[in-house]
């Protein structure tokens, strides 16, 4: 039905009136929902100067914005209405906060009619220790003899020590607040329990630097009377064994940053009567060791229950027999509040089958690959000792495989009490599993003696993802499941194995992806703060941050990179300008180690490590190509960096930067016929993503992808680096068949391939299992892990491309919403929670017609591009709309709210 055109001008006007706020609304006011602070709900410890508040906004209708906003704190700081649209990133500018102070703020909003909103409930932060002079607390540990091993030859693992004090608080509590941390790691203990959700405090950061300290309000847990604070402590990244050292045989394979874990900390209470007290770690606690015989980070626990010291942590215990704490020294780095997001229990997980491949060998099969603990439940005589041991696949008969572990021994060892049911978890290990084997129990287990407990640092819960095939559906699921294993304190490469590095190539390739999963600003500004301590003195970044090991040439193109990819990603999704000014110095050094390494000629060459396309299929990148390729990428992120900061003439510095580089690159590497000197698929997929291909020879270096790619059986050849970059560069230059051919391909290599075997994680490789291949023990005992996210990264093609949604500009605050609609898939829906709130893209061929759900969030517009002849007529609902046209493509611009568009006829 076509309608008269008067009715359509006057349609298409209502549509593109859209964003000017009507301001004869008679919509409910908005409402502000996730108010938070440095990207936390009511935070404890904030230490920076000028903590920035962010909310999202919700409200009926199309078109709403806010016009305006007013922030309180009760320290009477307010902000006044401030006619603003900004939603987040916005600094408190009130007095200088207090130390160690609590602090309520909260906010509302006006919308485009300027009706205003209710306040928010009043929300909380306290303040940390800010000066240093506020630091009361001496670092104190238990000494228990050192290391005499052959280094090489046999592990050393020293037991846990405990820490403990009594004290009485005489009068009635009115606050009281601990802050506290460890070299090492620490279980803050109070009156008999742990205090805190998290686990493996203070985190991994390069100690020599700085060190985290946690803020626990700790009110409710004190008692008028006599207190017990206390802290179990171990070696953890601080002084236990770390990633691959043992394997290669380093000149240290532990005690990198130190010898002697030690705690420290204060507890502060205030009386109802106003007065004050502080008790603060010194030599005046008590020290011991305890039931945990070792706790290694790697190599797991070994824990016997009958040396524990029932009520150690409490009230009226005999520490008579307890040691003195011995004093140790912090010289180094500084003390700050932990920016990042602690490790904590993800799921618990229930066994799905127990076998006994051996006689009284029972393996437990949790149904997923997570990283965690297992949490053992049993009932034995004193003296058993029970060996846990954990492990990604079964061997052919059955037992774990453990080989694939290299040197981390991954075992966990309980020895009962024999006094009831006993129920225990290790503290200061985690393994990277989905089989635990047990042995040593005198009777057959029930399914209730292993409870699998997946942790992780991030929540996944920013997006949701439905395709027409199922086997990218699984793939989906298998993304989420690596990325929470794997986004543990820092972004390891994998969970299991002796590595479980921050590995920067790994990061950087898939950091995108990330921020489509899961919320990581605050995970992703710890682990640039990480990236930035890690620099190497001559400017590179190095393989991994943080970087222990104190090997010098430890850096790669496409890995070093990562100092400059991680904190645009945190701009570009995030709006995060502040990560990217505290990184800025860094990266401009980094940036000179590039000119002086490309010299004159602008080409960047390889050097370092050289990793290339890490596990390619069988093509190799050269290493020239990659190095020079990923400083055009840089050059240019750091224009728009550069330009975000308001820094004009670095900005221009780098635009032109990079039209050196350009020019040089293609002279180098691009021929006249548009081919690359080396004609691969990642070569054109790194050329031409990050924008170095001359334009007009462009478009046939993306055909020549293409070939390459149907000539190769719709299959890759790329590794780590070009297999997202394929992706993204198809269907930028609209080869969405051929993308999704790719994604739903079914033989090796390809993703539904691992599906195919079985997968219910991302895998290193394609093929680290093949259902039929008899080669799978040879491939599993060599570098070989089940939980690697780097493949994973297809994940920012499925939801930039396959629902389309992007950022025009930081922050999402204008959409882009451009479905790479295709029959080779026919329907796709999914979501994603941006720092503005849900926005959902669905697309599905139905009743002959194309139609595209969007729902975009209060503040925002977005550019809806619609694929569909020139003439197709295009209904939003019932009403048929104008748009523009271009490419193929109808572009419609919207406010927020929900629209149902079709495009073509509906029957
Ligand atoms: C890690 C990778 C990493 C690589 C460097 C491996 O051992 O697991 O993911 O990027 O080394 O090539």
């Amino acid at each position: 039905m076509l309608l008269p055109r008067f009715l359509l001008v006057v349609l298409s006007y209502l549509a593109f009136a859209a964003f000017t706020p009507a301001p004869t609304t008679v919509e409910a006011p908005l409402s502000v929902v996730q108010p938070r602070l440095e990207y936390k709900t009511n935070p404890t410890g904030i230490d920076v100067p000028a903590p920035r508040f962010s909310w999202r906004l919700e409200g009926e209708g199309r078109d709403r914005v806010q016009s305006a906003y007013r922030i309180e704190v009760d320290n009477g700081w307010d902000s006044g209405k401030v006619a603003s649209n900004a939603t987040n990133q916005i600094a408190y500018a009130g007095p200088a906060l207090r130390s160690a102070t609590p602090y309520r703020w909260r906010v509302r909003v006006w919308d485009g009619a300027d009706q205003p909103s209710a306040w928010t409930d009043w929300q909380t932060f306290s303040t940390g220790l800010l000066h240093f002079s506020d630091w009361r607390g001496k670092f104190i540990s238990h000494a228990v003899g050192y290391d005499t091993t052959d280094k090489y030859g046999e592990l050393y693992l020293p037991p846990a020590r405990y820490l403990r004090k009594s004290f009485t608080a005489s009068k009635p509590i009115q606050r009281a607040v601990a802050y506290t941390t460890a070299l090492g790691l620490y279980e803050l203990r109070l009156n008999g329990e742990k205090v805190g959700e998290q686990s493996f405090l203070p985190g991994w950061t390069d100690y020599n630097k700085r060190l985290y300290y946690q803020t626990f309000d700790v009110t409710d847990r004190l008692q008028q009377g006599e207190n017990v604070i206390g802290a179990t402590i171990a070696d953890g990244w601080y002084a236990g064994y770390i990633g691959y050292a043992l394997l290669v045989r380093l000149d240290r394979v532990r005690e990198f940053y130190g010898v002697n874990p030690s705690f420290m900390g204060q507890l502060h209470i205030e009386y109802t009567d106003g007065t004050t007290e502080i008790i603060a770690s010194d030599n005046s606690w008590r020290g011991s060791t305890g039931p945990t015989l070792e706790a290694d980070i790697l190599m797991g626990e070994t824990y016997d229950a009958r040396l524990a010291r029932t009520g150690w942590d409490r009230a009226g215990y005999d520490a008579s027999d307890w040691a003195a704490a011995k004093l140790y020294t912090y010289p180094e780095g500084r003390l700050q509040a932990y920016p990042g997001t602690y490790v904590e229990d993800l799921e618990r997980l229930t066994p799905v089958v127990v076998t006994e491949p051996k006689p009284g060998v029972y393996v437990f099969d949790l149904g997923k690959n997570v990283a965690g603990v297992a949490e053992l439940t049993i009932q034995a005589a004193a003296g058993t000792q029970v060996q846990l041991k954990f492990g990604e696949l079964l061997r052919e008969d059955g037992t774990v495989m453990t080989e694939n572990l290299r040197r981390a021994r991954a075992t966990d060892t309980y020895i009962a009490s024999g006094q009831g049911t006993e129920v225990w978890r290790p503290k200061f290990t985690y393994h990277g599993f989905q089989y635990v084997e047990v042995t040593g129990l005198d009777a057959a287990p029930t399914a209730e003696a292993i409870t699998g407990i997946a942790m992780s640092s991030i929540d996944m819960e920013a997006s949701t993802f439905d395709a027409a095939n199922p086997m990218n559906e699984q793939l989906y699921r298998n993304i989420l499941t690596t990325q929470a294993s794997n986004f543990f304190e820092v972004p390891t490469d994998c969970p299991q194995r002796d590595e479980r590095l921050g590995w920067t190539g790994d990061a950087q390739i898939y950091a995108r992806s990330a921020t489509y999963n899961a919320d990581v600003a605050a995970f992703f500004t710890k682990y640039i703060i990480d990236l930035d301590d890690a620099q190497r003195w001559y400017g590179a970044y190095p393989n991994f941050a943080p970087f222990p090991y104190s090997r010098p040439d430890q850096y790669a193109p496409a890995w070093m990179d990562a100092g400059v990819i991680l904190p645009y990603t945190a701009y570009r999704v995030y709006n995060d300008t502040r990560i990217v000014d505290y990184a800025w110095a860094g990266m401009t050094r980094f940036m000179e180690f590039q000119a002086d390494a490309a010299g004159d000629d602008y080409l960047r060459p390889g050097g370092g490590n050289n990793w290339g396309d890490w596990l390619n299929v069988g093509e190799k990148t050269s290493d020239g190509f990659i190095g020079a390729a990923y400083y055009g990428y840089d050059a240019a992120l750091m224009t728009e960096m550069a330009t975000a900061l308001g820094k004009l003439e670095e900005a221009g510095h780098y635009a032109a930067l990079f039209d050196s580089i350009k020019v040089a690159f293609a002279r180098e590497y691009i021929q006249p016929d548009g081919r690359t000197t080396e004609d691969l698929q990642t070569t054109y997929a790194l050329a031409l993503y990050f924008d170095l291909y001359p334009e007009k020879l462009a478009a046939a270096g993306a055909a020549r992808l293409a070939e390459l790619i149907e000539a190769n059986g719709d299959k890759f050849t790329t590794g780590f680096l070009g297999t997202k970059h394929v992706m993204l560069v198809l269907s930028d230059y609209g080869y969405d068949d051929l993308a999704y051919r790719l994604f739903q391909q079914t033989d090796y290599p390809s993703w539904g391939y691992s599906v195919a075997n079985g997968s219910t994680s991302i895998w290193e490789r394609w093929n680290s299992y093949t259902k039929d291949d008899e080669s799978n023990a040879e491939v599993n005992a060599a570098m070989n892990s089940f939980s690697h996210y780097a493949f994973g990264s297809v994940a920012e093609w499925m939801f930039q491309h396959g629902l389309g949604i992007d950022t025009d500009g930081p922050g999402y605050r204008n959409i882009i919403i451009r479905p790479a609609v295709s029959r080779e898939m026919d329907r796709m829906a999914g979501s994603y929670e941006s720092i503005n709130g849900t926005i959902r893209s669905a697309w599905a061929y139905r009743d002959g017609g194309l139609h595209v759900d969007v729902t975009i969030p209060v503040n925002t517009t977005a550019a809806i591009y619609l694929p569909g002849t020139e003439d197709a007529q295009i209904l939003d609902g019932e009403e048929v709309i104008d748009t523009d046209y271009a490419d193929g493509r109808h572009l419609v611009r919207v406010g927020s709210g929900s629209y149902q568009f079709t495009v073509g006829s509906i029957q």
